[in-house]
């Protein structure tokens, strides 16, 4: 058994580390790995990016499963790219990876398919007075998020009003995020606990693994911006199972079926980001098509065995 790591974070050190434990005998590659990695895997010196050189790496080793960590590559095609040349891959095509790649596309899924989330508009760039009388009348706090990728980074939970008009000036008018924040969705503030639900999926059916909660907060005391994610912990004291079946039938499954209605089935790893209100409902804010950074590095260590056959099984549709 042949199997390719893409990344080279926390993240895709957890993977490796979780697949050794399963695979000891397996070869193992990480494209381009860390110093952490080295002792479990191959690090082949290609970017995660570098679809050209990762395409041929998996022809030259004969890799039987590809695990795509991070969502740029997701999101420019790596999957397709390597299915095209007929290689199993663990990770959604271009399309379906829009679920991440465009939160304006994000919310669209979820309002068709009736999941719980919050309010929300979407406005363009051409829309900026639009965007701007809409906050006008909007309750206070309001998050303005850039609809593209944007490391993490692209939510700005505004305090008020006037805060939310900088943030959508920012992005609309003085490009802030580049193409990132060309569209912009105003969203609701939501009260509640964080969760991150993870679940594999072959777009069908799906897994959940435990829950995790991430702080993203830059700074102590939950100050400061938001970053791609500070620290995680896994298992979360108020995930029970029963919220988490829940999750999964009210969130994640009517969602797969949705994207699959779109002719854009998703597989791979499906992260949900939710918010649980104060009556106990579980609403999206965000979806990943990814493992969750750091979240993985707290939830494989509670996985038992398995992975790496979940991960193929989701990988060849089974
Ligand atoms: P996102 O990039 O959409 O995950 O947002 C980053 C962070 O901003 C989340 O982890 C939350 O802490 C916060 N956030 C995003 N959307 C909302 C919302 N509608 N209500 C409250 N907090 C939010
Ligand atoms: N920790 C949040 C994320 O992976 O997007």
């Amino acid at each position: 058994m042949k199997i390719l790591i893409v990344g080279g974070g926390g993240r895709e050190h957890a993977l490796c580390w979780a697949l050794r434990r399963d695979l000891p005998s397996a070869d193992l590659f990480c494209a381009p790995g860390n110093p952490g990695t080295a002792p479990l895997a191959n690090n082949l010196p290609i970017g995660s990016e570098d679809l050209d050189r990762i395409t041929r790496a998996v022809q030259a080793h004969d890799i039987g499963l590809t695990v795509i960590g991070p969502e740029a590559p997701l999101a420019r095609g790596l999957a397709d790219r390597l299915r095209d040349a007929g290689r199993a891959v663990f990770g959604p095509t271009a399309a379906a990876a829009q679920i991440e790649a465009s939160k304006a596309f994000a919310k669209e899924v979820l309002l068709s398919a009736g999941v719980p989330a919050a309010g929300s508009r979407t406005f363009v760039a051409s829309e900026l007075k639009m965007a701007l009388a809409y906050v006008d009348r909007h309750a206070e706090p309001l998050v303005v998020k850039a609809s593209g990728l944007a490391a993490g980074k692209g939510a700005i939970v505004c305090a008020d009003r006037e805060e939310a008009r900088r943030a959508l000036n920012a992005m609309l008018r003085d490009g802030a995020f580049g193409e990132a924040g060309q569209t912009v969705v105003v969203e609701s503030f939501l009260e509640g606990e964080e969760l991150s639900v993870l679940g594999i999926t072959n777009g069908r059916d799906l897994i959940i693994l435990p829950a995790a909660q991430d702080h993203k907060r830059l700074l102590d005391k939950d100050r400061g911006p938001n970053t791609g994610g500070m620290g995680a912990y896994s298992p979360v004291s108020f995930a029970t199972p029963a919220l988490l079946q829940r999750i999964k039938t009210e969130v994640m499954l009517p969602t797969l079926k949705e994207m699959a209605r779109r002719g854009v089935s998703f597989s791979g790893l499906l992260y949900a980001g939710i918010i649980v209100d104060p009556s106990g409902t579980p609403n999206v804010i965000e979806f990943n098509c990814r493992f969750g950074d750091p979240e993985t590095q707290a939830i494989l260590p509670l996985v038992s065995k398995g992975l790496a056959d979940a991960l193929g099984a989701a990988a060849r549709g089974e």
